[in-house]
């Protein structure tokens, strides 16, 4: 009995002994990790009224592509032609947001959010662009978005073009290839002006036109998928010419909308107007001068080639000292239009590259490492690399060229900082799609990656507005993953994920570390968003005039 009670009590001290070792060492690693680690960033390291919010785009979640009057736009019809897609995937359902959108109204305020971005998709809402009527359910829709935000303290920033626009636009005229877009676009903005401007504050006009020209006109991977050698073998286009005059087209359209804003809109609505650009960091790949100035001359050639005309009313001039006369020219009455013609700036944020110089070195594409066509004016004659010395710039992602460098988001508004000194930023966009492996990007829940690198990130921002940049806005690409345009379903940014099949929205930790993050709020905040009204069976709240009653 008593050597029986004996190893029982042997036992269970040994396990009490167990238990504490375990203990102690994890309080021992916790210790040192915090010795470690920079002091994590907090929400109160940003100036009072920054803005933290999620974008999304109508595009990639919406769906329901014929419900209630809308027509096909150019996404639509492109994601049908064999091989534009990976998988063949489309977003003829994508996150079905159309239909859910309360739900995910809901999951937004969940998370403590300033501001929410959204676009409007132009063919619901202007089926047949400025020919033909307005579409009352397409205004309903984005009604009913805004006044559910607005009863729960959220801010709406609306991007009025973000990719996706009328199939006929394109059919009738080649979209953005024609100076006749420009008009349209303006009554499509107008048209937002008038039904929703009452309630917003925040305008951006189109997203990343530079991107958008460069992947549409250059590489042939957006509709309507114009290229020609060495990018890429597409049946129609000239990748030297066709970006110049689709940027230039959607420049003077930018312009034109926002004086249209600021004459007859902006004094009784008091909105800001901005764009919103790709903004890539790049960084000399060598000490070289050489080097040195092809990372000045790429950063010229991407985000002033967006961002010039729209501040000082002309395009860069090292675009003009490099290209010939395939690069448009602006009236001096243009030039006056363009000039300040925002209010402040978007940037996309996603990838920093090391830049190598091709005037003077040979870079000519002979492997699979390099990209076709960098040693050519529309290039501005730069190599982007990913690696130095055969060391990657960073640990990678999903997204091509694009690995995680915190470093870059804080010299890219440093650079916007100088060149555009008067200019406020937000960043619109910046966000994480894990890497591929074995074949597919992870799709982890526990995405602590994700949320390693939104810490990071957010570091860097605050570093970069202490050193006295004018950042009013940080907003996390995505809220829930999405259809990204050519790579389909494939890429995964989201803080929540869904199920394709359930249409169910699961938060990652990601969602839960950001709600954390933005929780630690001021009282004035959380007093803001309390109290909720009611609103109708149509989803809009009850005695507030919206635009389309007060200019009817
Ligand atoms: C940006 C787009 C956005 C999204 C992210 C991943 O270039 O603006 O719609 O797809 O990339």
């Amino acid at each position: 009995m008593k050597i029986t009670a004996s190893i029982t009590y042997y036992y269970f001290f040994c396990f009490l002994l167990v238990i504490l070792l375990i203990s102690a060492k994890a309080i021992a690693e916790e210790g040192n990790g915090n010795a470690e680690q920079p002091a994590e960033v907090k929400k109160s390291d940003f100036p009072d009224g920054f803005l933290f919010g999620v974008s999304t785009s109508s595009y990639q979640i919406e769906g329901a592509i014929l419900d209630d009057g809308k027509s096909l736009s150019n996404w639509d019809v492109f994601v049908r032609k064999r091989g534009s897609v990976n998988n063949g995937d489309t977003a003829d359902i994508a996150a079905d947001h159309y239909h859910r959108y309360l739900e995910d109204i809901e999951i937004i305020h969940s998370l403590g959010v300033d501001a929410y971005r959204f676009s409007i998709s132009w063919a619901r809402i202007l089926p047949r662009g400025k020919l033909g009527d307005v579409n009352p359910a397409g205004i309903m829709f984005y009604n009913k978005i805004i006044d559910n935000l607005l009863i729960r303290g959220i801010k709406p920033f609306v991007t009025i073009h973000h990719y996706d626009f009328p199939q006929e636009l394109l059919d009738r005229y080649g979209g953005w290839l024609s100076p006749f877009m420009q008009d349209d676009y303006v009554r499509f903005a107008e048209t937002c002006f008038k039904y929703f401007g009452d309630r917003v504050r925040y305008w951006i006009t189109m997203n990343e036109a530079n991107l958008l020209s460069e992947l549409a006109y250059e590489k042939g991977i957006y509709p309507p998928g114009h290229c020609s050698p060495p990018f890429g073998n597409c049946s129609a286009g000239n990748s030297d010419i066709e970006p110049l005059i689709a940027m230039h087209n959607m420049l003077l359209a930018h312009s034109k909308a926002v004086k249209l804003y600021r004459e007859q809109f902006q004094h009784k609505q008091g909105g800001m107007m901005g764009v919103a650009v790709s903004a890539m960091m790049y960084e000399p790949l060598s000490d070289d001068e050489l080097d040195k100035e092809a990372a000045n001359r790429a950063l010229a050639f991407s985000l002033a080639w967006g961002l010039d005309p729209l501040v000082y009313g002309d395009y860069p001039p090292e675009m003009r000292r490099y290209h010939g006369k395939e690069l448009p020219t602006f009236t001096s009455e243009e030039k006056q239009l363009l000039s300040n013609s925002t209010d402040f700036i978007g940037l996309n944020h996603y990838a920093t590259v090391y830049a190598k110089d091709c005037i003077y070195s040979n870079c000519m594409c002979s492997n699979t490492t390099c990209l076709p066509g960098e040693n050519r004016a529309i290039k501005g004659f730069v190599s982007t690399i990913t690696e130095r010395d055969g060391v990657p710039i960073g640990e990678p992602t999903g997204m091509f060229q694009t690995f995680i460098v915190p470093r870059g988001i804080k010299e890219i508004v440093d650079y916007a900082k100088k060149r555009y000194p008067d200019k406020p930023v937000f960043i619109v966009e910046n966000g994480y799609c894990p890497p591929w492996e074995h074949g597919e990007v992870d799709d982890l829940q526990h995405d602590t990656k994700r949320v390693e690198y939104h810490k990071a990130y957010i570091a860097s921002l605050a570093q970069a507005i202490r050193d006295g940049a004018d950042v009013r806005g940080y907003f996390i690409w995505t809220l829930m993953d999405a259809f990204v345009w050519s790579s389909g379903y494939d890429l995964k940014f989201g803080l929540y994920s869904f199920d394709r099949v359930t249409l169910n929205r699961i938060p990652r930790l990601s969602a839960k570390w950001y709600r954390d993050f933005l929780r630690k709020t001021s009282l004035k905040d959380l007093e803001s968003r309390s109290a909720i009204p009611a609103i109708n069976q149509d989803g809009l709240v009850p005695n507030v005039k919206h635009g389309s009653a007060e200019m009817a």
